[in-house]
């Protein structure tokens, strides 16, 4: 299953940081190092330098730093595995997967060859696009009159697919190519014998691009009133509606800079407001929001708004929006709902009311709490004993859907209250007769939960084989042994933990920030799993021994004279803040260091010494 760490040192050395940074940083020559505007955060002038020598990449802005794999990572949100792949792919090396068959890693090959093809097809179609509207007055006259701005055209890389049939014959002289039809953009004819002809004709194109930035499907809107107003590529291998969102990859940035994704439901919306000053929006593609729309969202950023348009469907799109997203509504996560006033989708509120209006808007957004408690109790009358059992009935798959946190704990309350039950009760009522939950999924009562946490490490056999104790030497744990320990030992922490936390775990220096990278990996590729599981991914790692040592130790002997789980979980929190202040301690350094050439280092500054004051904060309100 993992794949050998000799593997992945020997693919960080055959990699070049410069190249694949590269690829999507424009960098100069700077002395040793190479510079350039940090992707990471939005700057003016580059802090932004990678190390040739070192193959690392340093972020003297924002502190962003790494290796290859780590830059794919953040960058693209890939897990680890994916980055793994995709570097591997570029040079040409085959990463040993030991549980595939020869004829699975075949195929796995081949498929990826084949999506490489696909997304070169379709990049080329979106050239010719790109070059049509130029030509083109009437579909350039027609962005104008939607008020699109001639940069934020060429950001998106919009297009025009012109009319007639075959359009695309001119730039794919093979146009009975198979690949054509596989990549959605030529329909064969079932009716008239094969008869082939251009999908999009007539039509404005948004290009529609993976998270590395490939291109891979269009929407297609016609200039008037025809049906369909939008066309979509159809599902292929590499494009998914229910998984891709549209202007992701153009957000990326943005999202870091603000802080949080603006979900909507057209592309005109991510365009319009990409233009006016929102440029962290992206869309969904003509689907419902759908739990893997959410998930990789999440990968990016810690807080999301979804805005719906004021009508009726806008409020069925947000409760199934809701569904989507409750599972992943984890403590460190902020989710909002916005309502745009009828008639107005985001596109249309904005050219008209304004940047500010909007912005206004987003700041009032409800959160998920309330909508939650909104949906369960619409239709229902509360002054009847009958509604208010209808209120708990509608409620209780979605509060079911949360993760377990102090949110959940707090809904139960809430819930209850305005069902006239004691939260007990409630939670008894709930707990009765629901199923079992599988061993990674969240657990959905109290008595799971203690379960989950506690006893993932908990078989004897384990115990048994476990090597030395802890505290060899009389050398007291560091501060990374101890987030290690404490993690090993409630491994479902790992989820609730923000972004930024885990950027900071998987950079520690060593054989700690290897383990945490790993882990990283493997809970984007399988889902949480108890230590037992880990246990087998670990063998031959070089972070494993430290792992026996730290998984041996006081946590894991004691099985009923444990700690409680709050204490231990009060005391990762604890020590996860310290780390983090210390490392915003170090970016400090670091900034100051620039003050002199960059006008913008002092603000940086002070941002960094407001974030450390709450966090002494935090520290100081704590036992
Ligand atoms: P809307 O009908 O709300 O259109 O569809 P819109 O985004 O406001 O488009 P404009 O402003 O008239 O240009 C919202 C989204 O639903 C999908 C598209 O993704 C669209 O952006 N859709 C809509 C389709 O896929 N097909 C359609 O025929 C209509
Ligand atoms: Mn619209």
């Amino acid at each position: 299953m993992a794949i050998p760490q000799t593997f992945i040192q020997e693919l960080i050395a055959r990699a070049d940081i410069v190249e694949i940074v590269g690829r999507y940083v424009q960098l100069k020559k700077g002395g040793a190092n190479f510079m350039g505007l940090c992707p990471f955060h939005g700057e003016k002038s580059p802090s932004f330098s990678v190390s040739p020598t070192k193959q690392f990449y340093h972020c003297f802005g924002c502190g962003a730093h790494g290796n290859a794999i780590g830059f794919l990572m953040e960058h693209t949100g890939m897990g680890f595995r994916e980055a793994v792949q995709d570097l591997a792919g570029q040079l040409g090396m085959q990463v040993p997967e030991d549980d595939a068959s020869p004829a699975e890693r075949e195929r796995a090959a081949a498929a990826r060859q084949k999506q490489a093809t696909l997304t070169d097809v379709l990049e080329k179609a979106g050239e010719a696009y790109r070059r049509h509207l130029k030509t083109s007055p009437r579909a350039v006259e027609y962005l104008k009159g939607r008020g699109l701005s001639g940069a934020v055209a060429r950001d998106f890389g919009l297009g025009y697919a012109p009319e007639g049939w075959r359009a695309l014959a001119s730039v794919f002289p093979a146009y009975d190519d198979p690949l054509l039809a596989e990549s959605g953009l030529v329909i064969v004819s079932e009716e008239e014998e094969g008869r082939r002809y251009d999908r999009f004709r007539d039509r404005i194109m948004f290009p529609i691009r993976n998270v590395k930035g490939e291109c891979i499907g269009f929407g297609g809107r016609v200039l008037g009133d025809e049906k369909p107003k939008y066309l979509n590529s159809p599902e292929t291998p590499v494009f998914s509606k229910g998984r891709e969102l549209y202007g992701l990859f153009e957000a990326r940035a943005a999202l870091r800079d603000k802080g949080y994704a603006l979900v909507t439901e057209g592309y005109m919306d991510v365009v319009a407001l990409a233009q006016l000053g929102f440029p962290n929006a992206v869309a969904t593609l003509g689907t419902a929001c759908t739990p893997e729309h959410v998930q990789k969202l999440f990968r990016f950023t810690d807080a999301v708004v979804f805005s719906f348009d004021g009508d009726d469907a806008g409020r069925r799109a947000a409760r199934k929006a809701l569904d989507a997203a409750l599972p992943f509504a984890t403590d460190v996560r902020s989710v909002k709902f916005l309502f745009l006033p009828p008639e107005h989708d985001p596109d249309s509120f904005i050219r008209e009311h304004g940047g500010e209006a909007f912005a206004r808007f987003v700041g009032e957004a409800i959160p998920l709490s309330r909508f939650l408690v909104e949906s369960a109790r619409e239709g229902c009358d509360l002054a009847t004993a009958e509604g208010r059992a209808h209120l708990a009935a509608n409620a209780r798959p979605l509060w079911t859907a949360l993760p377990d946190g102090a949110l959940k704990r707090q809904m139960l309350g809430e819930l209850a209250e305005l069902v006239q039950l004691d939260a007990r009760e409630l939670g008894q009522l709930w707990s009765a007769g629901a199923a079992r939950p599988a061993a990674a999924a969240p657990a959905p009562d109290e008595r799971h939960r203690h379960d989950a946490r506690q006893r993932p490490f908990a078989s004897s056999s384990q115990r048994r084989a476990a090597p030395p104790p802890l505290r060899g030497r009389g050398q007291p744990p560091s501060r990374a042994d101890v987030a290690l320990r404490l993690l090993l030992a409630h491994p479902l922490e790992w989820e609730t933990l923000s972004h930024e936390m885990h950027a900071l775990l998987c950079a520690l220096p060593g054989a700690h920030g290897e383990f945490f990278t790993w882990l990283d990996g493997q809970v984007h590729e399988h889902g949480i799993q108890p230590f037992a599981a880990l246990r087998e991914g670990l063998r031959g790692q070089p972070f494993e021994p430290l792992v026996e040592r730290l998984a041996a130790g006081p946590q894991f002997t004691a099985e009923d004279g444990e700690a409680p789980a709050e204490e231990a979980l009060a005391e990762l929190r604890n020590v996860l803040d310290f780390m983090l202040d210390e490392r915003l301690k170090a970016e400090q350094t670091a900034v100051l260091a620039t003050v002199g050439s960059d006008p913008q280092a002092l603000e940086r500054y002070k941002a960094l010494e407001r974030r450390r004051l709450e966090l002494r904060h935090r520290l100081r309100r704590q036992p």
